[in-house]
């Protein structure tokens, strides 16, 4: 028995073997980039849902088992044990950092905190009641007129330079998106503060009083960016990879990923979450919202549920809940739609449609009510998503930068249009 699929033509009797290759784990996959030359077809897979994209080691999902590993370290060791900055080592370098390395790389992150101070000019010109998500996109698009010392993608040390830059301006960034939109004054790191406490720092602090942010609120934010540091080839990280494939600016595949990420069908979704729990307001118009999200004549989707991969609990979710009902109680906030996020997810699960659908709860269907907790406000939460998970894009990015099969990715498409004809001038039209 050889490890290929054979795929016949059964209008010509052509036949194509082609190899099987096997990972560490997970399904394995068909080699069919010889189907256009032997068989002149092309495969067609509308949002890629069976296509593996590339080789990678960073991150393993397993849906079906609701498993996250990165690195080969499971999400929930890592939330109980890791923090963000070590998860960003794990990321890049595959590997733990030992406390030697840990010293050294927490040094150099903190080494590049601050931005350019010409970079400060760019927020003002957004409208005061942008986005923050248009704000972050353009402003780290700008990083790429910065650093003209480490442009060179093919060299190890300026991918690596860049990694740390991203990671660390992303909280400095993600802290003046709100500050602007606040009309409050952009606040310098505080490179004697941790990576978190850092960032609440920058964003919540008051010229003119002492700020400390709550140990738990370090502590419930440096959970939900672990959370969300990675996570296999979702939509924003491929975006990173295609716009990385034709060896752009690093700092524009990144910008790349945060316009992807904004979307609600996918990190805008944490947004999404708690404007649909405001807008059902009490546990008593649950089901009519059920209702909508089943009716197929209805767009309307229950935000926060479903996931293309995990057809069970996303464990994420799982660990989100915990935290926050722990932070809730801890901080002794009245959270209703923390009792209305609970039921909707109790009687959606018990709904037929959601179950033969394997719709489960996302990782973004709590995060938002730990946000709102932290008094971060709503329109920043994609920007919190974004500033975590510019870890993994950035890991991915040199991953892809480092892969033997680098080539630009150029897919092709099925023509569906009208056969060719001639032009027509205008006046016999
Ligand atoms: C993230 O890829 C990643 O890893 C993403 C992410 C990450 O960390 O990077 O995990 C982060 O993006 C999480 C997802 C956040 N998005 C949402 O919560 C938005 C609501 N969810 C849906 O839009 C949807 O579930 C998606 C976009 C997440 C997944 O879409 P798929 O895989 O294309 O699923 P589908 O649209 O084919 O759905 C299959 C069926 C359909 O019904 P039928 O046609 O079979 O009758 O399930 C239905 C869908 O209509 N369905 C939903 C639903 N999600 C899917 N019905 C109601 N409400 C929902 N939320």
């Amino acid at each position: 028995m050889s490890d290929t699929v054979t795929i016949t033509d059964n209008r010509t009797g052509n036949q194509l073997e082609c190899p099987i290759i096997s990972g560490t784990y997970g399904e394995p996959v068909i080699d069919t980039k010889l189907l256009h030359k032997e068989l002149g077809m092309f495969t067609i897979d509308p949002g890629f849902g069976t296509t593996a994209s590339c080789r990678s080691s960073i991150t393993y999902l397993d849906g079906d088992n609701g498993v996250l590993l990165h690195r080969g370290y499971p999400i929930e060791q890592l939330a109980e044990n890791s923090n963000f900055t070590e998860v960003c080592y794990l990321l890049l370098h595959g590997e733990l950092p030992n406390s030697q390395e840990m010293v050294d790389w927490d040094h150099a992150i903190k080494m590049h905190t601050m931005t350019h101070e010409h970079l400060s000019r760019f927020y003002q010109g957004y409208r005061y009641d942008a986005h923050p998500m248009s704000i972050m996109a353009g402003v780290v698009n700008a990083l790429a007129s910065y650093y003209h010392d480490a442009t060179d993608i093919q060299n190890p040390e300026h991918r690596l330079l860049t990694a740390k830059r991203v990671i660390a301006k992303m909280p400095n960034i993600a802290s003046k998106c709100y500050r602007y939109a606040s009309g409050l004054p952009f606040v310098y790191p505080d490179n004697d503060k941790g990576f978190v406490e850092n960032f609440l720092y920058m964003t919540f602090s008051w010229p003119s009083e002492q700020y400390a942010p709550p140990p738990v609120a370090i502590r419930a934010l440096e959970l939900l960016l672990i959370l969300h540091a990675d996570h296999e080839q979702n939509a924003s990280t491929s975006a990173v990879r295609l716009a990385g494939s034709a060896e752009s600016n690093p700092f524009g595949c990144i910008a790349a990923g945060i316009n992807t990420l904004w979307g609600k069908a996918h990190g805008g979704a944490n947004e999404a979450v708690v404007h649909m729990l405001e807008e059902i307001g009490d546990t008593s118009n649950i089901q009519k919202f059920v209702d909508k999200a089943k009716d197929k004549d209805d767009p309307f989707r229950l935000m926060g549920f479903g996931h293309r991969v995990y057809k069970n609990y996303d464990p994420r979710a799982t660990i989100i809940r915990k935290a926050c009902h722990d932070l809730i109680t801890e901080m002794n906030i009245d959270q209703p739609m923390f009792e209305v996020a609970m039921e909707l997810e109790r009687i959606a699960l018990e709904d037929d449609y959601f179950i033969e659908r394997k719709l489960y709860p996302n990782v973004d269907f709590y995060s938002g009510l730990i946000y709102q907790a932290l008094k971060i406000p709503v329109s920043m939460f994609t920007v919190m998503f974004a500033m975590a998970r510019s870890a993994g894009w950035i890991a991915q990015w040199i991953e892809l930068m480092e892969d033997p099969d680098f080539r630009i990715g150029r897919p092709r498409q099925l023509y569906i249009g009208t056969e060719k004809r001639d032009y027509v001038d205008v006046a016999k039209r």
